[in-house]
């Protein structure tokens, strides 16, 4: 089992951060865009709209180097110290966080390229749950961090 994560899963996991960031800010252009285009069949092409549909498809190619990595090589054991029950929740949100970074541009990309309403409204629900998944996740960060006093937080800063 490796015993922290290599310099490209970090840097991985922080440019996806910082990318969905900006995503969730560019949600009007492409909005507005998918409304006109459902209503009459066209929409103007902008530069925040082509933003959002290529960097939704380039945040999915690097979550498949990203998931790919981490099957090849195995993650991490958690802390010792770390009660079953809360391992047993990092893991689970792990495993949520990576489906939703895999749905969110798939579902995406059905709703733009084939005009798929029920796509576009699955999509829309990814936001508010990738928020709340992100907030239990950083909670289990910080609890690490300062209640369990562990160096997880310092395994997704300094390459193993
Ligand atoms: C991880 C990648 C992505 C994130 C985080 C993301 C995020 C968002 C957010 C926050 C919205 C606004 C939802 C709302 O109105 O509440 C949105 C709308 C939309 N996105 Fe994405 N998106 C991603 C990838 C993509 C891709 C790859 C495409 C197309 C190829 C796409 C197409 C759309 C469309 C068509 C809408 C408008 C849907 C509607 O308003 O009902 N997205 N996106
Ligand atoms: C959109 C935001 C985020 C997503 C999608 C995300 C996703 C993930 C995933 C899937 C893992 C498991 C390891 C892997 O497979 O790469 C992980 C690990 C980690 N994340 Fe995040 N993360 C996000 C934001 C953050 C933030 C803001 C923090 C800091 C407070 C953080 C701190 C960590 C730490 C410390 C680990 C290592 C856990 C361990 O060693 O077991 N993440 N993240």
């Amino acid at each position: 089992m490796p015993k922290g994560y290599t310099r490209t899963q970090i840097v991985l996991h922080w440019l996806i951060f910082a990318m969905l960031i900006g995503m969730i800010l560019n949600e009007d252009a492409i909005g507005e865009a998918f409304r006109a285009y459902m209503r009459s069949g066209t929409f103007t092409q902008t530069p925040l709209v082509a933003a959002h549909v290529f960097g939704g498809l380039a945040i999915l190619a690097l979550v498949v180097v990203r998931f790919a990595i981490k099957a090849r090589r195995g993650a991490p054991p958690l802390p010792e110290n770390e009660p079953a029950l809360l391992k047993l929740a990092a893991h689970g949100t792990h495993l949520a966080l990576y489906a939703i970074l895999f749905l969110m541009p798939i579902s995406g990309a059905v709703a733009w390229f084939g005009a798929q309403g029920w796509a576009a409204e699955v999509h829309e629900i990814f936001k508010p749950l990738l928020i709340l998944l992100v907030t239990i996740h950083v909670a289990g960060a910080l609890y690490q961090q300062f209640v369990l006093k562990t160096d997880v937080m310092n395994r997704m800063r300094k390459p193993e």
